[in-house]
């Protein structure tokens, strides 16, 4: 079993082989700028900050850290500015957005830095030590769009506990997923899992085991874990399952012996936000696990949130995270 050091070394080993070109909107601020000076002094990936170039330049020596090796850009004076803004009107005019709007809209980073990766200019794009999630992910959802197979973006945490490295979805993104959309998140999560060296033994959770449940929840996940089934024949998937039964070869032999994912599961979707978002805050905060992500998936780029509380190591667990999503990128 892989250990969380072990994990996240291997991450930063896997984005330095093949260098991806990252882009991080929030340049000035102090956390980013720690990071890429890191991240370029290791060679995990390319970095371009965005933002005001005096600022930045003032910051970073303030704080004593070289920008060597660092592209900055601003995108309200840049001159790639009216190319975005001439292709965001092409991709937004059906939704009332005006030529002015459109240039407004990608002088704001989180905007530019989508469209950076949109026009092949950037690799992935990692955002969100100062901005919502909200604000991060639009413009991609907008701009970049979910890969042709998939139609819901959602996400995974990659929780690093003591003995293992564990898979949760959708804890940031989907509030309410049907049963087709719960299929499709543990599909991409099984991807995802795949894509970290992780062998995905997916449980659909839920507070039944089995057949035993009753109840329009239940339901829903028994549904999903069907369609999940018949979409991907290859994929071992088992539920509903109660997380006991998933992760206990204990309860697994009393309530489903003959599954191939009970007591050893490794990939959990949790059935709503609700359940997801507070399970793995709980887990995190009170097992001390390192969760790394949320790590966005389905979407044609790599474009990944940080949480606003992100220290400098969640930042560079990030940066290789997504730089290992745009190598797969590249070659799908
Ligand atoms: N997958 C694919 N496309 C999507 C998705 C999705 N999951 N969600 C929205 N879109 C598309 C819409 O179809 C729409 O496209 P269009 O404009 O071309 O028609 C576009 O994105 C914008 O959609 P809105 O419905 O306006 O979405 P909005 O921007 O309001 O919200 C968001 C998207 C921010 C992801 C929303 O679902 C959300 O707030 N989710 C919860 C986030 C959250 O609070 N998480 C918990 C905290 S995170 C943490 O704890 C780490």
């Amino acid at each position: 079993r892989v250990t969380p050091l072990m994990f996240e070394y291997n991450l930063v080993e896997m984005a330095q082989k093949q260098r991806q070109h990252i882009v991080l909107p929030e340049g000035a601020e102090e956390r980013i700028l720690r990071a890429s000076e890191m991240l370029t002094r290791r060679g995990v990936a390319q970095i371009t900050l965005l933002g005001d170039p005096a600022e930045i330049r003032s910051t970073a020596s303030n704080l004593g850290l070289s920008l060597s090796g660092i592209e900055i850009i601003d995108p309200l004076t840049s001159a790639l500015r009216t190319d975005f803004a001439q292709t965001y009107f092409a991709l937004r005019q059906h939704k009332g957005i005006t030529e002015k709007t459109a240039f407004d809209t990608v002088g704001d980073v989180n905007y530019f830095g989508t469209m950076m990766i949109h026009k092949g200019l950037a690799d992935g794009m990692v955002s969100g030590a100062v901005h919502t999630t909200g604000d991060t992910i639009r413009p991609a959802l907008q701009i970049i769009r979910t890969q042709p197979d998939v139609s819901l973006v959602s996400s995974v945490f990659l929780m690093c506990l003591a003995d293992r490295v564990l898979v949760y979805g959708d804890c940031a993104v989907n509030p309410e997923p049907n049963a087709q959309q719960l299929a499709e998140i543990a599909i991409s999560s099984a991807q995802t899992a795949k894509l970290y060296g992780i062998d995905p033994l997916v449980a659909m959770c839920s507070y039944a085991t089995g057949a035993s449940g009753k109840g329009a929840d239940v339901d829903k996940v028994r549904e999903a874990t069907r369609i999940a089934k018949e979409l991907r024949p290859e994929l071992k998937i088992e539920g509903p399952i109660q997380y006991d039964a998933a992760v206990d070869a204990g309860v697994a032999k009393t309530k489903l012996p003959e599954s191939q994912v009970a007591g050893k599961a490794t990939v959990f979707i949790f059935p709503d936000l609700n359940t997801g978002n507070n399970l793995y805050k709980a887990v995190q905060r009170s097992a001390n696990a390192v969760a790394i992500g949320p790590v966005l998936q389905g979407l044609n780029k790599p474009v990944n949130d940080l949480s606003r509380g992100c220290t400098v190591p969640d930042i560079v667990n990030t940066v290789a995270i997504t730089a290992i999503q745009a190598q797969a990128a590249r070659t799908s």
